[in-house]
C-alpha cells in the first residue's frame, strides 16, 4: 500500500482515534494506582473542558468554513470523551475527601458548578446513542442546547478553582468568539427573513 493510503487508513481508524483520546486518561490512571504525585484533578478537569470545547465548536467551525466531514463524524467520541474526562476528575477528586468535605461541596458554588454541568453531561451522554436519539425525536435536538449550560457551569468552575484564570479564558476564548458570531447570523437571517 502506499504511504498517503497508509495514513488514512490509521486516521480514519475509529479504534485508534478512541485509543488517541484514552491514553491520557490510562496515563494518569496508571501513575495514581502506582503513587505518582500528579495534579491529577485539576489536569481531568482542564482535559474534559479541551474536549467539551472542541465538540462544541465543529458546527459553528462547518457554518464559517465549509464541511469538515472527518470532525463531524467524530463529533459524538469528542463528546463522550469530554465525559469520561468529566467521570476520571470525580473520581480523583472523591478518593481524596471525606463525607463531610463531600456534602459540603453542594454548598461550595464553584464546585457546585462542576456538579450541575456533570448532571448535564450525564443526561445528554445517556441520550446519546441511536436508540435515544429515535425515541426522542425533535425533543433530542432540543436537549441538545442543554450542552451550553454544561459548558457555562464549566466555565464559572473553571475560573473559581484555577490559579491560571487567564490561561482559562484564553482555551475559552475560540469557542465564545464561534459563539456570538453564530448568535449575530442568526439574529441577522431571522431579520432578513
Ligand atoms: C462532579 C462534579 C465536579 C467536582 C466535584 C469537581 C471538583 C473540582 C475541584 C475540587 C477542582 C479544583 C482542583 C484543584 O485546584 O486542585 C476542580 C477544578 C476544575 N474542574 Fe472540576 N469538578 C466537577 C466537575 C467538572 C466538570 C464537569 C468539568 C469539565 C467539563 C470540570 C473541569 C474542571 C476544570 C477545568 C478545573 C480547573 C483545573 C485547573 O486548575 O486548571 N469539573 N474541579
Amino acid at each position: 500500500m502506499n504511504s498517503p493510503g497508509m495514513v488514512r487508513r490509521v486516521t480514519d481508524n475509529v479504534y485508534v482515534f478512541w485509543a488517541l483520546l484514552a491514553l491520557p486518561g490510562i496515563y494518569m490512571f496508571v501513575q495514581r494506582l502506582s503513587g505518582g504525585k500528579m495534579a491529577y484533578v485539576p489536569l481531568s478537569g482542564e482535559i474534559s473542558a479541551w474536549l467539551l470545547i472542541v465538540t462544541m465548536m465543529i458546527t459553528p467551525l462547518m457554518l464559517l468554513i465549509g464541511p469538515l466531514p472527518w470532525l463531524k463524524a467524530r463529533r459524538r467520541h469528542l463528546g463522550v470523551a469530554s465525559f469520561s474526562y468529566a467521570m476520571l476528575h470525580l473520581l480523583f477528586w472523591l478518593v481524596n475527601v471525606n463525607l463531610g468535605q463531600f456534602i459540603k461541596s453542594f454548598f461550595r458554588f464553584e464546585i457546585l458548578t462542576g456538579w450541575i454541568a456533570l448532571a448535564l453531561m450525564v443526561v445528554l451522554a445517556v441520550t446519546s446513542t441511536d436508540g435515544w436519539v429515535r425515541s426522542l425525536g425533535p425533543r433530542w435536538k432540543k436537549m441538545q442546547r442543554w450542552v451550553y449550560a454544561a459548558a457555562a457551569l464549566t466555565l464559572v468552575h473553571w475560573l473559581m478553582t484555577t490559579e491560571h484564570r487567564i490561561e482559562a479564558l484564553l482555551y475559552c476564548a475560540p469557542l465564545i468568539l464561534l459563539s456570538v458570531w453564530r448568535v449575530a447570523r442568526y439574529r441577522a437571517r431571522s431579520r432578513s427573513a
